[in-house]
């Protein structure tokens, strides 16, 4: 197996990280733009391979998309991250065209590849990635959502005092501040309704803070997060490559599912060796798909600037 990691900064060098350490593939490309980059970050973490003893061999690359080809899966992590204040869609104009450009480059060398897109504002670039390439959608996948439950997940084992890993929560919608939707109503304590546990104060703070988890790291950080983004990355090239077939949100096209057409957003798939293979239907309630609605709105307006580029 082999997997690329386009974008050589901390998301994309972390997602590489993560998949060297568990051993998903025996090779893994990362490429980047600038000079040097990718090469220095692929042999530091070689240079980890005996101390935390994996063989997957790791290439660095400045740009050469030749190096990439038979890839399985291609993470495209490239463009501008947010800097403090900023949202992710005001990213929109110089990221389209970057990820346009690497889509085609990639399938160049990659025709097969399945495409796993985090790049901001990252509904439209898995829009822009599933419209620009002509790809089947199952082979389109946005990364967001995975990261937004995690994200929930951690939230809500901080007032329950209890361990994310007995959660199971999900954020649905878009991968903004105001349009991602945690599901409260649904998110179980092993089999119990987490609400049953807190208070309707605590409820609002929890999704609030995880609505805007992203923006309190990059305002604490000065930039955008990396070690969740990164392992939400290689958890969706996980499931893939091991043909796990786990459930988790991801930004996928919709053709009528959760009452949307012609949209990339965030609902539960199952994610496994052909990409995402089947959406969940979750059962809104009708507060629940008003908000989805919404949030399918303000993407498509977002997917809209598109074409003024
Ligand atoms: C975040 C970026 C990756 O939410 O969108 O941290």
């Amino acid at each position: 197996m082999k997997v690329t990691v386009v974008g050589a900064g901390a998301v994309g060098a972390t997602c590489a990280d993560n998949i060297a350490r568990k051993e998903l593939c025996s090779e893994l490309v990362l490429l980047d733009i600038k000079e040097g980059i990718a090469e220095g970050k692929a042999q530091d973490m070689m240079q980890t391979a005996t101390l935390l003893g994996f063989d997957t061999k790791i290439v660095g690359s400045t740009n050469d998309y030749s190096k990439t080809a038979g890839s399985d899966v291609v993470v495209i992590t490239s463009g501008l991250p947010r800097k403090p204040g900023m949202t992710r869609e005001e990213l929109i104009g110089v990221n389209a065209g970057i990820v346009k450009g690497v889509c085609e480059n990639v399938l160049k060398f990659s025709p097969d590849a399945i495409i796993i897109v985090i790049s901001n504002p990252m509904d439209t670039m898995t829009y822009l990635a599933l419209k620009s390439t002509g790809l089947p959608k199952n082979r389109i996948i946005g990364m967001g959502g995975t990261l937004d439950s995690a994200r929930f997940k951690y939230q809500l084992s901080q007032h329950l005092g209890c361990s994310p890993a007995d959660l199971n929560a999900v954020v649905v919608g878009g991968h903004g501040d105001t349009t991602m939707i945690p599901l409260i109503s649904k998110a179980t304590w092993n089999s119990a309704p987490v609400t049953d546990f807190l208070s309707k104060e605590q409820q609002d703070k929890i999704v609030k803070d995880t609505m805007v988890g992203g923006a309190t790291l990059t305002a604490l950080i000065g930039t955008s997060a990396w070690y969740a983004p990164g392992a939400a990355g290689a958890a969706l090239v996980e499931s893939i490559l091991r043909d796990e077939k786990k459930l988790f949100t991801c930004c996928v096209a919709l053709d009528g599912e959760y009452g949307q057409k012609d949209i990339c957003i965030g609902v539960p798939v199952v994610i496994g060796k052909n990409g995402w293979e089947k959406i969940l239907d979750f059962k809104l309630t009708a507060d629940e798909q008003a908000a989805f609605d919404k949030s399918a709105a303000a993407v498509r307006s977002m997917n809209d600037v598109l074409a003024t580029l």
